[in-house]
């Protein structure tokens, strides 16, 4: 069997594949109100990309347990079998009601990394904290309350409180953390869906304009986001918010103990990973799918840990030619 190293050059291009395909067929539900059929048409596409890969790759962050998900499940083998020893995260499509609604900020996201390099997060809940790049280690931590987390950045930024705009999904259980971080002044982007776009834009503060990203949303997307900010910089910590034992149950079965462990975004991801994510609908980390006539054309972002290498990636996709 060849020699291949999961960061494989080439073998990342693949992985631009992979997500642009998902994107590509979740195309024709972008704004047609139908959530389930946008993501079975991503995850569909993803699978048939993937299992085109020369991976012996196994799916740790998917779509589900066997029993819930037919297809990207928990422990399902990727790719022809004939090259790495890789695990693989993936979200055929990171904000499904985003697709549905046409509203920004919706992806389709895959990473790669060697064997066990990744946290095999369950489907819980993960309160969720990062920041960009740039500043001292720990200078914001989950046990401080928002509004120190707000202090602390600005700060460390060498700004007041007033220049931060922090990023949290809104729901009615971040009711309380978003009314203390206006006590602070400091500016707060509500989205309706999608964190791991949200933590991502921590990463480049100067062209999405959020500067600190917290709150709780899916501990899987946890690991996408730690992924992306591996290869990006910037800082992130996790730790799973569990409410009731069958939860707990889900998190023994991936092999974690220790209930109340706060994940750095280096124990979320703590080897080298190759990250890819493709723009669905209009968003600030990647554009959204152009429609013209015969064709539709793509954004990706493709990073690799290992070299810290950001490649954007256009594909204007000749529709119904292959
Ligand atoms: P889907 O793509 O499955 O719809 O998830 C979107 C999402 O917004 C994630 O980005 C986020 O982590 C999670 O849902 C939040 O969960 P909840 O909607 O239960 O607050």
């Amino acid at each position: 069997m060849p020699n291949y190293d999961f960061n494989d050059r080439m073998l990342s291009l693949g992985l631009a594949r992979v997500s642009e395909a998902a994107a590509l067929a979740s195309a024709g539900w972008i704004g047609r109100g139908d959530e389930k059929a946008a993501d079975q048409a991503a995850v569909n596409a993803m699978r048939d990309q993937l299992n085109k890969l020369d991976i012996s790759g196994t799916v740790v962050i998917g779509e589900g347990e066997r029993d819930e998900a037919p297809m990207l499940y928990i422990g399902e083998e990727v790719g022809t079998g004939s090259g790495p020893e890789v695990d693989i995260a993936l979200d055929p499509l990171e904000g499904t009601t985003l697709t549905a609604k046409d509203m920004p900020n919706a992806l389709t996201v895959i990473a790669m990394a060697g064997r066990g390099a990744m946290l095999h997060a369950p489907d819980v809940y993960m309160d969720k904290l990062a920041i960009g790049p740039g500043f001292r280690n720990g200078i914001v931590t989950l046990d401080m309350s928002a509004a120190e987390r707000v202090s602390a950045l600005a700060t460390a930024k060498g700004c007041s409180t007033h220049d931060i705009t922090v990023c949290v999904l809104e729901r009615p259980r971040h009711e309380e953390m978003i009314a203390e971080l206006r006590t602070t002044d400091c500016a707060i982007r509500l989205i309706t869906d999608g964190d791991v776009a949200g933590i991502i834009h921590c990463a480049d503060a100067d062209r999405t304009g959020i500067d600190m990203y917290m709150g709780s949303g899916g501990a899987p997307e946890g690991v996408l986001a730690a992924a992306a900010l591996k290869c990006m910089g910037g800082q992130m910590y996790g730790k799973l918010l569990f409410r009731n034992d069958d939860e707990k149950g889900r998190a023994q079965k991936a092999g974690i103990t220790n209930f109340g462990r706060v994940y750095t975004r280096d124990d979320l991801v703590s080897g080298d990973v190759i990250f890819a994510a493709t723009g669905v609908t209009d968003g600030s980390v990647v554009d959204g799918i152009r429609r013209e006539p015969g064709y539709l054309t793509t954004e990706t972002i493709l990073m690799r840990s290992k070299t810290g290498s950001v490649r954007r990636m256009i594909y204007r996709n000749p529709v119904g030619r292959s």
